[in-house]
């Protein structure tokens, strides 16, 4: 039986991190591509140098040919720039579009069954291109938001809590942005909700530090922003694929009336397979609820409109 394979574009912070883990972990043969030439040959020369000191047998390779990419069975995209000095929102929604359309086509000539993981920001947007791109069922384009934003939820909640991470679950709904929606009476420790744990006020707190996890991240950093955690998401959701684990995760997926939302990608909970997207898990919302998730979604709509045609 041959293993798994596994495109990685972009071998920067994120993408690179990203294919260590799934490497490391033995999951997968691993592909890093990525446009500067010698970047992706180098890091995977390195990441391969890795692997008798680790103990590991997957192979990595580093290219910028996406032929060396073909057959894969998943493709995860974090290809992209990040925000410069000067640069608008719009500009780098702008930029990122062309890189994802542009890698998205390529990756999917070379492996027409694939599964779209996408990572670059504006991420909801990006999905859209993604789609688009590909040609893909929405079951095969889904994006990585939802697991990085809950564990970030659940790292704060265990701190509060002085808790053990792994009994915490938490839930965020909507888009990767100000306005996603951590749902904290889905989110727990050991089963209980934490709004019967702790008080209005820091439940609150805790919620407002969870949507701006990203920035808080950046601020520290100055130059870059977060990628450890972002990869462990995004190998989080390979997992669950390529062993057909069929998790429920909160993922960025296209939907088509779920959640009262028709044609947009949102983050919602859903069931994680070797088919992809295999289920949309539709929870209730409260009239509250609903309220901030229709907010989200009215501000994902607007980014996906000024997408370049
Ligand atoms: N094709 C392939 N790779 C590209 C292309 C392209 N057309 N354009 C840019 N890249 C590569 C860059 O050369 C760089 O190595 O994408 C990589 C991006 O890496 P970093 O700048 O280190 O960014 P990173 O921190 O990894 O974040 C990547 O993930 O979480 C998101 O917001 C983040 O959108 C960003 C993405």
């Amino acid at each position: 039986m041959s293993r798994n394979k596994v495109t990685v574009i972009g071998a920067g912070n994120v993408g690179a991190t990203t294919a260590q883990r799934i490497a490391e972990a033995g999951l997968a043969d691993v592909v890093l591509v990525d446009i500067v030439e010698g970047l992706p040959q180098g890091k995977g020369l390195d990441l391969a140098e890795a692997a008798p000191v680790v103990g590991h047998d997957a192979r990595i390779v580093g290219t910028n040919d996406y032929a060396d990419t073909a057959g894969s069975d998943i493709v995860v995209v974090t290809s992209g720039l990040a925000r410069q000095p000067g640069m608008s929102r719009d500009d780098l929604l702008a930029k990122n579009a062309g890189i994802v359309r542009a890698v998205v086509e390529q990756a999917a000539r070379h492996s027409p069954d694939a599964i779209l993981i996408i990572v670059t920001n504006p991420l909801d947007a990006m999905c859209h291109v993604a789609l688009q791109a590909s040609g893909f069922p929405r079951e095969r384009v889904l994006g990585m938001a939802g697991v990085l934003d809950s564990a970030r939820f659940r790292t704060f909640i265990a701190q509060e809590l002085g808790v053990s991470v792994e009994d915490t679950h938490a839930f965020v709904l909507g888009g990767h942005g100000d306005t996603m929606v951590p749902l904290s009476r889905y989110s727990t420790v050991a089963g209980v909700p934490i709004t019967e744990l702790l008080p209005p006020d820091r439940v609150k707190a805790l919620e407002e530090r969870t949507a701006n996890g990203g920035a808080e991240v950046i601020a520290l950093l100055k130059t870059g922003s977060a990628f450890y955690a972002p990869a462990a998401s995004a190998f989080e959701m390979v997992e669950s694929i390529l062993l057909d684990r069929k998790r429920v995760l909160p993922c960025t997926v296209l939907l088509q009336g779920e959640f009262k939302t028709e044609g947009l990608f949102v983050g919602v909970p859903v069931v994680l397979g070797a088919r992809g997207m295999e289920r949309i898990f539709e929870i209730e919302l409260t009239a509250d609820e609903q309220a901030a998730f229709d907010r989200s979604v009215a501000a994902v709509r607007e980014l996906v409109g000024k997408l370049p045609t």
